[in-house]
């Protein structure tokens, strides 16, 4: 098949996961380059059996490469996509930074894969933030069924969201608490073992995060403009795994029951509701998982038309890294794109 894939930010929470995800999958790659920042030039990563040492993004030659997956953050991807691009890969981001560029899709597969077939204008296809991604795919079901007017949702967004450092913070802060060390917050804004926060990404005027803009904006791209949606964010001192409690209110009439059937069939859903003490997932089950979890469906009896339910997914996975495997697949099943150079 012969196509060779850079994965920047391989050093990484969800460059890691990608190449664990491409190996996993069996991707039809005949070479992966595994790409960081200069710190982490040599450092050996894992891709399936084998080991790669991490190229320093500087010293890269991109002119081979068919598809860069890239989750190295905002401003890398500012400077280095258009670049990467230019020189003929087809750059799949992870960043804020263009997802609402009208030049570039913003793609989640289960819900609006033909948006890829745009991806020419600027070689350059986003992935949504990691809230996002899993919302659309729950969401997209019930809307085609039932026609979504609008959405409240609460987020429950563990603290890999944030990256590698985020992490190591709250084991670090746990760890702390334990053997009674001082706590000192740095990547969150207080402290955020045995704690919640409702911030995640800065404030802006009108008093939202950008965290919860971005679920509007976003939402809207991907599934319908016309969609209302309003998000409060809130980190948990959970490792992996983001959760969200979704209340709907439709046009159109739903049962909980039709809306479970409806997510049962739907690609990328699984429903795990058993109206019964335990019978829900939690973040903690969706860890390394690909799905989306949907449990808790209820109708809502202070509305007309309205359910409310609980979504779970690995934020890494689903949220990100899977996500952006999942696109490049698409590239590769619809002949949009094809290899620069023939296997050998
Ligand atoms: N975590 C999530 O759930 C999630 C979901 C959706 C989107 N995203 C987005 O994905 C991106 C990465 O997130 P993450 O959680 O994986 O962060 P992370 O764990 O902090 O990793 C950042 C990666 O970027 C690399 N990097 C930093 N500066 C660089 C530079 N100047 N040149 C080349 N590489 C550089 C780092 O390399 P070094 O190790 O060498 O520093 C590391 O590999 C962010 O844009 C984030 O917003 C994350």
């Amino acid at each position: 098949m012969g196509y060779r894939v850079a994965v920047v930010g391989a050093t990484g929470n969800v460059g890691r996961e990608m190449l664990d995800i491409l190996a996993e999958r069996a991707f039809p790659a005949d070479e992966v380059v595994a790409v960081a920042s200069r710190r982490s030039q040599g450092v050996e990563c894992s891709y399936g059996e084998k080991t790669l040492k991490v190229k320093a993004l500087e010293h890269c030659d991109f002119s081979d490469i068919d598809i860069c997956l890239m989750s190295a953050g905002s401003a890398v991807s500012k400077e280095w996509s258009p670049r990467i691009a230019a020189q003929g890969a087809v750059v799949i981001d992870n960043s804020s930074c263009w997802r609402l560029d009208p030049d570039v899709p913003l793609v989640v597969p289960e819900v609006n894969a033909d948006a890829v077939a745009g991806f020419r204008k600027k070689n350059i296809i986003a992935n949504p933030n990691c809230s996002t991604a899993q919302l659309v795919v729950a969401l997209k079901p019930l809307h085609d069924k039932a026609r979504i007017k609008r959405v409240v949702v609460a987020t429950y967004q563990s603290v890999s969201g944030a990256g590698k450092e985020a992490m190591d913070e709250l084991f670090g802060q746990t760890r702390a608490i334990y053997v009674t060390d001082p706590i000192e917050p740095k990547k969150f804004p207080k402290r955020i073992a045995f704690n919640v926060i409702p911030q995640c990404d800065a404030f802006m005027e009108d008093g939202f995060t950008r965290e919860e803009w971005k679920m509007v904006a976003e939402t809207k791209k991907i599934l319908d403009p016309k969609i209302k949606l309003v998000a409060t964010c809130v980190r948990v001192p959970v490792f992996i795994s983001h959760s969200e409690a979704v209340n709907i209110e439709f046009e159109q009439p739903i049962s909980a029951e039709e809306a479970r059937e409806v997510l049962r069939n739907a690609p990328g859903c699984v429903v795990i509701d058993r109206r019964e003490t335990g019978g829900y997932v939690t973040p903690f089950e969706a860890a390394g998982e690909d799905a989306t979890y949907i449990s808790r469906v209820r109708e809502d009896p202070t509305i007309d038309n309205g359910l409310v339910l609980w979504v779970v997914s690995d934020n890494l996975r689903k949220g990100a890294a899977l996500n952006a495997v999942q696109i490049a697949e698409c590239l590769i099943n619809r002949k949009l794109i094809e290899a620069k150079r023939k296997a050998a």
